[in-house]
């Protein structure tokens, strides 16, 4: 009996082999493909950080393109200038791959993860969020958390002071403000410190299942700890996340989320994205299921992107000290001795500081792939690639090639000043073509808020000059250990 199933089995995939099509992916290079299995295996037992230097190896070995097969997967990588621009400005194939389906229990079919028609519309309603004038009041909500980030590390003097807890706790409070209108740090309810730990949480909750093949399986997932643990956080998120909606709507009224004018933050209720969300859900363009949706989102895509960038781009400030002496100057520059909120207007004239932030993002890019599923067959270049296929973009890869960076392990901001980034898809942290991340602007604000900020008030030390931790990836490049510097006030 058992012979016969194997056989029957063996005479299937046979079958279904010859009558499948050649697919161009395979004659391309990449890790041994097995039967049945593809490149699975080269994979078990991996560590997140042996992962990620994984991929780095295959891109130095297999060149600028390598198909990755697991099962009847195909995945091609790329990482070369000419092939990222085909596959990120192509108008079709926009929907996200695999990975990303882990997300859609916290952030269903919202921004991030819809696609087609629905994609459209949504990208259409949210777009408004980050003009201008809405930005000139999220940017009073940075400078204020700012400026109590400030006061936190001011006790800190000279101690060895972890990044991360400080500095997402930031992020997150802004967001939580500018999205939903909520100050969870004023607010010291247990729903509000329960809805900040759940949130956490659950980044860990995604990287262990990110990491582990066992817990990709869905029904698997949700009988392990982990599963139900990412359970009880979603149900804490999502009440709150509720209930802040449920309270914003009472109050609401026709006309509250027009952000056209040129709202003054300080004598206004203060306008938060949500505001807009309800103006849209009163002229009928999106439902309540909908607004949850993009609030999540938002506050997703809001925080850990932007932490994670600000804590790399604080290691290596605190690393080089000319570097954050220029920073100094050039912030005293323009606000001289004065206390005032720095402005829209300020940050506008703080190009170093700009370019150290790229520089950061060049190096550390918050979001280091992108992965497509493709929906129509497409030529990239001499390659077709057909429907059903995943792409898969590394920006991390990207960013330090040596054909578009002179010496690309190191740390030059100028080379964002002195036109050395020349291609439009060289430097692409924020994605580019039309799936580009539409927070961009808001967190180049946010991050010359709170940086200009730290650097006018204290001078960064290395815990241990000249140390890089290792990198994990999950759907966001981390650290693989602690970031640690001293805070000394100046
Ligand atoms: C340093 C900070 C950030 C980085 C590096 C970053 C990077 C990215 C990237 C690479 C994408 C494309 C993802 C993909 O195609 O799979 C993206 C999309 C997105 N980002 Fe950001 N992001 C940052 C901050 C933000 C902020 C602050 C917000 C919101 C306030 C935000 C909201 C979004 C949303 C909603 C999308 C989906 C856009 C769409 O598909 O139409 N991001 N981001």
């Amino acid at each position: 009996m058992l012979f016969t199933i194997t056989l029957l089995v063996i005479i299937g995939y046979v079958a279904w082999r010859l009558l499948q099509e050649e697919n161009p992916l395979d004659k391309l290079p990449g890790p041994p493909r097995k039967p049945i299995v593809g490149c699975a295996f080269e994979f078990i037992g991996m560590t997140p950080q042996g992962l990620f230097k994984r991929m780095r190896h295959y891109a130095k070995v297999f060149g600028d393109r390598y198909v990755v097969k697991v099962m009847s997967r195909r995945i091609l990588h790329i990482h070369s200038v000419k092939d990222v621009e085909i596959v990120l400005a192509h108008s079709k194939n926009i929907q996200k791959s695999k990975p990303y389906t882990f997300l859609e229990a916290w952030l269903g079919t919202g921004l991030l993860l819809s696609t087609g028609s629905k994609w459209h519309r949504r990208r259409k309603i949210l777009t408004p969020t980050f003009h201008f004038n809405i930005l000139k009041n999220f940017a009073v909500v940075m400078e204020e958390r700012s400026r109590v980030l400030v006061e936190k590390l001011k006790p800190l003097d000279g101690l060895d002071v972890s990044l991360m807890p400080v500095i997402s706790d930031y992020t997150l409070v802004t967001i939580c403000e500018t999205a939903m209108g909520t100050q969870l740090d004023s607010d010291k309810s247990t729903a509000a410190l329960k809805y900040k730990s759940a949130i956490m949480e659950i980044g860990s909750l995604l990287l262990s299942r990110l990491t582990r093949v066992w817990m990709h399986n869905e029904f698997l997932f949700r009988q392990l700890p982990t599963g139900r643990k990412f359970k009880k956080c979603l149900n804490t998120v999502r009440s709150f996340a509720d209930n802040v909606i449920m309270e914003r709507k009472k109050d609401w009224k026709p006309g509250q989320g027009d952000f056209s004018g040129d709202a003054d933050i300080g004598t206004k209720k203060r306008l938060a994205m949500l505001d807009l969300l309800l103006e849209a859900e009163n002229k009928g363009e999106i439902d309540m299921e909908g607004i949850r949706e993009e609030v999540n989102t938002f506050m997703f895509e809001g925080h850990d992107t932007t932490a994670m960038a600000l804590v790399l781009g604080l290691m290596l400030i605190a690393d080089h000290e000319e570097i954050q002496e220029r920073i100094y100057e050039e912030v005293n520059s323009i606000l001289g001795d004065s206390d005032r909120a720095v402005t829209m207007a300020d940050l506008a004239e703080m190009k170093y500081l700009e370019a150290v932030i790229k520089e950061t993002l060049r190096l550390y890019p918050s979001v280091p792939f992108i992965a497509r599923t493709i929906t129509e067959d497409f030529m990239l270049d001499d390659l077709k690639i057909v429907k059903g296929s995943e792409v898969a973009v590394h920006i991390y890869d990207l960013h330090r090639r040596e054909d578009l960076y002179t010496n690309p392990e190191e740390f030059r901001p100028e080379r964002f000043l002195n036109g050395e980034v020349i291609h439009p898809y060289a430097f692409v942290p924020f994605s580019a073509g039309p799936r580009n991340c539409i927070g961009q602007r808001f967190a180049m604000l946010e991050m010359k808020t709170v940086l200009s900020s730290i650097c006018r008030n204290f001078k960064v030390y290395p815990r241990v000059k000249g140390a890089r931790p290792e990198m994990v990836a999950d759907m966001l490049l981390r650290p693989a250990d602690p970031v640690q510097v001293k805070f000394v006030k100046r």
